[in-house]
């Protein structure tokens, strides 16, 4: 398979990228500026336009990976800048629609092509725990938005799915998250092969139960 995965040049997307590359599939990872991987910066349109440029190749299965979560410590008295609430859509979601329509060709080039959206359970309506709303309302933008794919993908044979991660001792997750990266990473590629057109729209974890939306 050929895989693209977004913000590989650390944390989960590193570790995916890694796995998948030993299990003998061609990756193409991407950082904002990492030699050795494409160059990406998510939240540019431009850079997404010479990135798609680059890829001559069908790709199978796209991950969007890359996030940020700037609002972890902020308080609502006298917090949450609109800045902070830009640069977070910016890469969170309008971030990962960029990336889709970019590749979308390639995708469709594809035999049985797959979306995977790395989202988070901090996304869901369900289990809404308060806080950190610049994080979380993000993720529910982009759950919804892989909704919204999956429906209209379907016709062309692309099946897409949102995941939560676990809760990863990466840079983002912090060193008291429940699971490494190794298991993360392992419970995801699990994860995206048995997504399929049966599955499409579905929101997943790591370790193989549908999340509440
Ligand atoms: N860790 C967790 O517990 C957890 C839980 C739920 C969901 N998630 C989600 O899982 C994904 C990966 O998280 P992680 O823990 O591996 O985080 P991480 O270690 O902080 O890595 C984030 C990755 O995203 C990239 N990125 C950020 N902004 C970007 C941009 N504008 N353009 C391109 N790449 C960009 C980073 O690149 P730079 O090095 O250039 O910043 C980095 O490669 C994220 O979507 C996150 O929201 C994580």
């Amino acid at each position: 398979m050929h895989i693209v995965i977004t913000g590989a040049n650390r944390g989960i997307g590193a570790k995916l990228a890694a796995d998948y590359t030993a299990a003998g599939h061609t990756v193409t990872g991407t950082a904002r500026n990492t030699p050795g991987l494409a160059t990406l910066d998510v939240t540019n349109k431009a850079s997404h336009e010479a990135f798609a440029a680059s890829i001559t190749t069908p790709v199978d299965l796209l991950v969007c990976n890359a996030g940020v979560y700037p609002d972890k410590h902020e308080q609502l008295e006298g917090g949450y800048p609109p800045e902070m609430w830009a640069e977070a859509y910016a890469t969170n979601v309008t971030g990962v629609f960029l990336t889709v329509q970019a590749l979308l060709p390639r995708l469709e080039q594809a035999k049985t092509p797959k979306i995977a959206i790395i989202s988070s359970q901090m996304a869901s309506h369900t289990r809404a725990p308060g806080g950190s709303y610049i994080y979380r309302s993000s993720k529910a933008a982009v759950l919804n938005l892989s909704r919204n794919f999956a429906a209209d993908f379907a016709p062309k044979g692309i099946a897409v799915g949102a995941y939560h991660p676990g809760w990863v001792r990466t840079d983002m997750g912090g060193a008291e998250g429940d699971i490494e990266v190794d298991q993360s990473a392992a419970g995801l590629m699990a994860e995206f092969d048995a997504l399929s057109l049966a599955t499409t729209g579905c929101f997943r974890t790591w370790d193989g139960r549908d999340h509440a939306y």
